[in-house]
């Protein structure tokens, strides 16, 4: 049930669906001098995600985690990454470190101010906070510079076992699968507040060329028309 693509070069997506939910949890392995790990996944899938890791890198030289926000499938293994990787350190905004990581991680993590960039190697990576966006006051989201690549979380939710990757929209996917939700028990994954259409805005100022997305497919086109559409979803079905 995992599966690798390559999304960009070097931008590893592993994929492992969970059948039960009709849902895939996607992690991004970025191979640079400084690997870097963006969504731990559950710790139940920790087992599942560190055999895929190890089919590209050796584990032990990861250096950096990163995610969007305190949630499970975003960083609930992240000490027993910590344990494989004895260099490794997450990295998050400044309300993610005070709030959970400085008390959660094995290890002190490395807190980010408002567009920080830092540099992996051949790739650099900007730091936004988005609070509330998708979810969690902690919530923000990484931007590789070089490649354009949105490390965007929850955002474009779909369901199903779906291509790593298409060129092909996927807003109104994500559109059925909150339709779906809001209709049963998972219903408010997402609030429209005040301030997502700005926070939409400045993620589309950003131009990215590939959305890598935690659940289904990443998207490589016009993503600033995307994120910017997603508003006028969001606040049509959450607003
Ligand atoms: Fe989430
Ligand atoms: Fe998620």
């Amino acid at each position: 049930m995992t599966s690798i693509t390559e999304i960009a070069p070097n931008v590893h997506r592993i994929s492992v669906l969970m059948p039960e939910i009709n849902l895939q949890f996607n992690h991004f392995l970025v191979v640079d001098d400084e690997p870097l790990l963006y969504h731990t996944g559950m710790r139940r899938m920790f087992p599942d995600v560190l055999e895929a890791v190890k089919r590209i890198i050796d584990p032990a030289t990861l250096r950096w985690i990163g995610f969007s926000h305190f949630e499970v499938d975003e960083c609930g293994s992240l000490n027993d990454w910590l344990k494989v990787a004895p260099h490794a350190q997450a990295v998050s905004g400044i309300v993610g470190s005070l709030v959970n990581l400085n008390d959660f991680a094995d290890r002190p993590p490395r807190a980010l101010n408002t567009d920080e960039v830092f540099s992996t190697g051949q790739f650099r990576f900007k730091y936004r906070p988005t609070p509330h966006l998708p979810h969690g006051w902690d919530a923000g989201v990484l931007f590789e510079e070089t490649q354009k690549v949105l490390f965007c979380s929850d955002l474009f939710t779909h369901n199903g076992d779906v291509e790593p990757i298409t060129e092909s929209e996927i807003l109104s996917r994500a559109r059925q699968s909150l339709v779906d939700f809001q209709a049963g028990p998972l219903m408010d994954y997402m609030p429209y507040t005040p301030k997502t259409r700005s926070l939409l805005e400045g993620l589309a100022a950003l131009k990215p060329k590939t959305l890598a997305t935690m659940h289904g497919s990443s998207y490589t086109g016009d993503c600033a028309k995307a994120l910017l559409e997603l508003d006028g979803i969001m606040k049509e079905m959450l607003g």
